[in-house]
């Protein structure tokens, strides 16, 4: 492959970075058929050596395209960070459902542009999203001004639904310290007020079903930038909205994410100011409330 000349657009990025994540998703396939062994990097945190294998290909790829380019990946490839451009890599989104043999995985790449003087801390540009789910050989891409597609061809557009209670929406939980997380409160307040919630194991590809329409909103408490990057800017290129729960512009390192087809967003919003202010719980019974009013029932 030659290197992409240092004046590359976002469309060139976009065109670039493709047939890397279609070579990725490729191996992610053939991993997929042979079965991998899987280990632990946390309590229920999965890594198996197609993460491993698929990130090194991921990083060599991209430093022959880009050799001017960072890289930031989810298994530890820290490369040129100081560069104006830098590329957030998850070269398996959804190790979980790989380990388990359940097809909903994806590579997902993002690209940043960092300009001159911008502290560590804070955020550029999105100018390039790509996201591959080579099971169904979906190609979702981005890039700003240019709106979002499928395979290259079809524009995507977030959907038109203007009510949560009309939505079906999606969310994920955290593989370490599960027990820190209140997002099972969420889980049943928003399953309550929906067509229901989706926990479907894929943050990255949760985020291209927004843009896709196939989805109204998903949210999570915990993601990093290889989660996020190239499906933010999937969302707002399709047309919707992400911020962090209070309703705030998102950053990469915000961990919260909520993302949705824009028309449901301030009720999103307004109740996760809600349940955080501790108002408009449902209750739900305890075990043995129900066991109690289970066995009442049998007895009549
Ligand atoms: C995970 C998935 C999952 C989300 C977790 C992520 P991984 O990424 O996106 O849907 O709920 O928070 O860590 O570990 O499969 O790359
Ligand atoms: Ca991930
Ligand atoms: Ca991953």
């Amino acid at each position: 492959m030659t290197p992409a000349p240092p004046t590359s657009t976002a469309n060139e990025w976009v065109l670039r970075a493709v047939p890397i994540a279609r070579e990725a998703g490729a191996h992610l396939r053939e991993f997929f058929a042979q079965g991998v062994t899987t280990e632990y990097k946390g309590d229920v945190d999965l890594v198996t050596i197609a993460d491993r294998t698929v990130e090194k290909l991921i990083r060599t790829r991209l430093g022959e395209v880009f050799p001017e380019h960072g890289i930031y990946g989810e298994e530890g490839t820290r490369e040129r960070l100081e560069s104006g451009l830098r590329w957030y890599i998850d070269p398996l989104d959804g190790t979980t459902n790989f380990a388990h043999g359940l097809p909903q995985f994806c590579v997902s790449m993002g690209l940043e542009q960092r300009p001159d003087g911008l502290n560590a801390g804070e955020d550029g540009t999105l100018v390039a999203g790509v996201i591959y789910d080579p099971m169904r050989d979906e190609l979702f891409t981005a890039e700003p001004g240019h709106g979002a597609q499928l395979n290259e061809k079809k524009p995507l557009h977030v959907s038109r639904i203007s009510k949560l209670g009309e939505a079906l929406i999606a969310t994920g939980f955290p593989s370490r310290k599960r027990h820190l997380s209140p997002n099972i409160h969420f889980y049943h307040e928003f399953t309550l007020r929906s067509h229901g919630v989706r926990r479907a194991g894929s943050a990255a590809l949760d985020l291209a079903y927004v843009a896709a329409g196939r989805l109204e909103a998903f949210w999570e408490f915990n993601l990093n930038p290889w989660d996020t990057a190239a499906g933010i800017l999937l969302v707002e290129e399709a047309g919707g909205r992400v911020t962090d729960f209070a309703g705030n512009q998102v950053r990469l390192d915000s961990h919260e994410v909520l993302a949705s087809n824009g028309l449901i967003h301030d009720e999103l919003v307004g109740l996760f100011r809600d349940m955080f202010a501790g108002r408009e719980l449902s209750p739900i019974p305890t075990a043995r409330e129900y066991a109690a009013h289970r066995a009442e029932r049998d007895a009549s």
